[in-house]
């Protein structure tokens, strides 16, 4: 049972007829009146809504419990036509989530028909893949290591489609299927506890998922790393015994791949600070710190099952940050790969110090984008709050990539600066830089400045600091109140499909 993967509470199928014990209907606020009930649902809807409140505002639904054979009706809300998008769907998804798990119904069946009336024939597919997202996402639960699992139940979720709209349903849950798999994938590896979720165990994980998807992976350790000359990496995992571990995921597209994008990924299995000791409170938090790592393994995994057409190379760096007399001291020298030198004043700002060798080795791919992702400073959740993240990028024609990326899956960045002048004060005195700036300021721009000096010259690169949502976001309905967010997994995916 340990270490298996948490159940999966949810499935989903497309079918002509229902014998669901809760029905969806989407209601239009424009149309100010019950939605007709399409093909394959019973037609018992129109009648429910006749002097009702409710008006099918966005982010409102009403359950109507039945007390016969029937089954019950739940209405959803999306708000006006021309102002939905996905994640008026996204929302609603969720919400029906809550609302069927909570009246204790066990299949639940929407109708794509009538999907297309709500939000109009172009958007449809998008909004369905959407609304099944929302389902699927809030129907993680995280209770391996729990001994009496309470609401162990799936949740089915069907969907009523005819004739030729069919095809176009099956094809947005395929997407939607493929997606919340690498989303539980994520969530899973981020709040495994610190104990079994070593660098090793990671790797291993990681190499089984590959396998079963015909993805290629290669394992360094650190005697490897070592050969790579990955020293500042390894620098960080000196003080645990437990061995540190590469791991290099590759995909290649059928036919010849249009870009090669790699993904670099931040993989602190446990980060105490090290030597720079972190207080006690809320350290558990910590063992969150390899999240930048599972994302973009998920994000990887998803494109590649989505056929993606560009070549991706994730190399992500797992390691434990620990203090013991072996771990690296401050004051330290080391030699990145890169064959730059880093003064090590503060063990905690080691993120860095795993992005720097994993990037440099990024760089060897001579990739068209390389986007890092990391939860690299408690400074961004200072700077941003909760509903965004932290976005850098070298070179400002990338920027309609990530806006395309999140108008399609609603996963917020917020651009940072770059300046040249932010490094200025880590220049180092015996070193060529510092670890962090002399006077503590502007830390989620120190981190990304940092790294800044281990992409090679001419490398398009962006930098994604995730900090402040990677657990604990429960500001969007659709996480789960604690734990592991799996944010920026749709995002990184829809990114490298779209890029070109
Ligand atoms: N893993 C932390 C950043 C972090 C903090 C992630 C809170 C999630 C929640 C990172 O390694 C770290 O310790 N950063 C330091 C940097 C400082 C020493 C310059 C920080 O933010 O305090
Ligand atoms: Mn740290
Ligand atoms: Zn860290």
């Amino acid at each position: 049972m340990k270490n298996s993967p948490s159940p999966s509470r949810f499935s989903m199928k497309v079918t002509e007829t229902t014998q669901a014990q809760a029905l969806g209907f989407f209601v239009n606020q424009d149309e100010k009146r019950a939605p007709v009930p399409a093909t394959g649902l019973p037609g018992i809807a129109d009648p429910m809504l006749k002097g009702s409140p409710f008006k099918g505002a966005a982010k409102t639904n009403l359950f109507l419990r039945s007390t016969s054979d029937e089954p019950h009706v739940l209405f959803i809300g999306v708000g006006q036509k021309k102002e939905l998008t996905p994640e008026t769907f996204r929302l609603a998804g969720s919400a029906a989530y809550s609302k069927v798990q909570t009246e204790g119904a066990e299949s639940f069946a929407i109708s794509f028909d009538e999907l297309v009336k709500a939000a109009g024939s172009k958007a449809a597919d998008a909004c369905l893949e959407a609304f099944l997202q929302g389902y699927g996402m809030t129907s993680y639960k995280f209770d391996k290591y729990k001994s009496d699992k309470k609401d162990p139940k799936v949740l089915k979720i069907e969907v009523v489609a005819s004739g030729e709209l069919k095809k176009r349903a099956a094809a947005a849950l395929n997407r939607a299927a493929i997606q919340m798999d690498s989303i539980q994938i994520v969530r899973d590896f981020s709040n495994e506890p610190s104990n079994f979720g070593t660098p090793e165990y990671y790797a291993s994980e990681i190499q089984k998922i590959c396998r079963t998807h015909g993805l290629k992976c290669r394992v360094l350790n650190e005697a490897a790393a070592k050969k790579e000359k990955m020293d500042l990496f390894l620098s960080v995992g000196n003080g645990s015994k437990r061995e540190s571990q590469v791991v290099i995921v590759t995909y290649e597209p059928k036919v010849k791949a249009k870009k090669t994008i790699a993904f670099a990924g931040k993989g602190v299995t446990f980060d105490t600070g090290g030597i720079s000791l972190k207080p006690g409170a809320r350290m558990e938090d910590m063992k969150h710190d390899m999240t930048g790592a599972a994302t973009l393994f998920g994000a990887t995994l998803a494109a590649a099952r989505l056929g993606c057409k560009n070549r991706i190379v994730t190399i992500l760096g797992f390691t434990e940050n620990m203090p013991s007399s072996t771990a690296t001291t401050p004051s330290s020298v080391v030699t990145a790969r890169n064959g730059k030198t880093v003064e090590i004043i503060n063990t905690d700002a080691e993120g860095r110090l795993v992005l720097g060798d994993v990037l440099d080795l990024c760089c060897d791919e001579k990739p068209d984008l390389v986007v890092d992702v990391a939860t690299l400073t408690g400074a961004c959740g200072i700077a941003l709050g909760k509903f965004c993240s932290a976005l850098f990028v070298n070179n400002d024609k990338l920027l309609k990539h990530f806006q395309a990326a999140e108008e399609k899956t609603a996963e917020r960045l917020w651009q940072l600066p770059l300046w040249d002048e932010y490094f200025d004060d880590m220049k180092s005195a015996t070193a060529d830089m510092m670890n962090i700036s002399s006077d503590g300021t502007g830390g989620t721009i120190r981190g990304a400045i940092f790294l800044k000096q281990f992409v090679r010259k001419g490398t398009d690169w962006a930098h994604i600091d995730i900090a402040n949502r990677a657990s604990d976001n429960p500001v969007v309905p659709y996480h789960p109140r604690k734990g592991a967010s799996g944010v920026y997994t749709r995002f990184l995916t829809e990114l490298a499909m779209d890029f070109e």
